[in-house]
């Protein structure tokens, strides 16, 4: 998405140990216009795919999440974080470790809001290692629905974990895919 990647280049900052900053507009203010935005190519990339439900997890992912609900026209379910290992109760749960944060979380969805029946769109902010989406695509599972796709906004190509989930045979759409960061840009990956 050209208008995503004049939007990184133009907002984002790049911080030491690889983390690209874009707080103005995704992460911390919301650029409700360009959200949107975004929702409505998440919406084109699935054209007649038969959503039923758009799936993230809390908290970065939801607004994107939110946009492409509206502009598919299905629910959006975000999987809630939980630290503690004992989990009970009717959900469906995994085990996400985060490369970035150093820590593991179980990653929740409650039965009721994810069947067979659905055909689920993974929607995520940052696709990094892939951790996160590994996760999601196995709650997928575990609730026996179909998986579409996966959509990040911002993919970073040079951790792989895209690319890892591709060579698995997953559909995964990232809206801009970074190979390469530093000091001195921010560049791209061809189509
Ligand atoms: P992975 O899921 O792809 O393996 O990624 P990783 O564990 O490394 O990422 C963990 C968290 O860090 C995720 O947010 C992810 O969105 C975020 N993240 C990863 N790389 C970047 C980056 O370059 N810039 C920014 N801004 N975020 C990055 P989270 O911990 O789940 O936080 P949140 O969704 O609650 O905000």
């Amino acid at each position: 998405m050209k208008a995503l990647e004049n939007k990184i280049l133009s907002d984002g900052v790049v911080l030491e140990g690889n983390v690209l900053k874009v707080g103005s507009f995704l992460n911390q203010q919301l650029d409700v216009d360009f959200i949107m935005e975004m929702g409505e190519e998440i919406s084109r990339i699935y054209n007649n795919d038969g959503a039923t439900k758009i799936l993230t997890v809390e908290s970065s992912g939801i607004p994107i999440a939110f946009a492409a609900g509206v502009k598919i026209g299905c629910p959006v379910v975000f999987a809630k974080k939980n630290k503690s290992a004992n989990v009970s109760g009717d959900v469906f749960c995994s085990s996400v470790y985060s490369f970035t944060h150093k820590t593991t979380n179980n990653i929740i969805v409650a039965k009721e809001f994810l069947s067979s029946d659905d055909r689920v769109i993974i929607v995520d902010d940052f696709l990094a290692n892939g951790k996160a989406l590994i996760g999601l695509i196995d709650i997928v599972k575990q609730a026996g629905a179909t998986l579409i796709g996966c959509t990040c906004a911002i993919e970073k190509g040079f951790q792989h974990g895209g690319d890892e989930l591709r060579k698995q045979g997953i559909r995964v759409e990232s809206l801009a895919i970074v190979e390469e960061m530093n000091s001195s840009g921010i560049y791209f990956r061809c189509n």
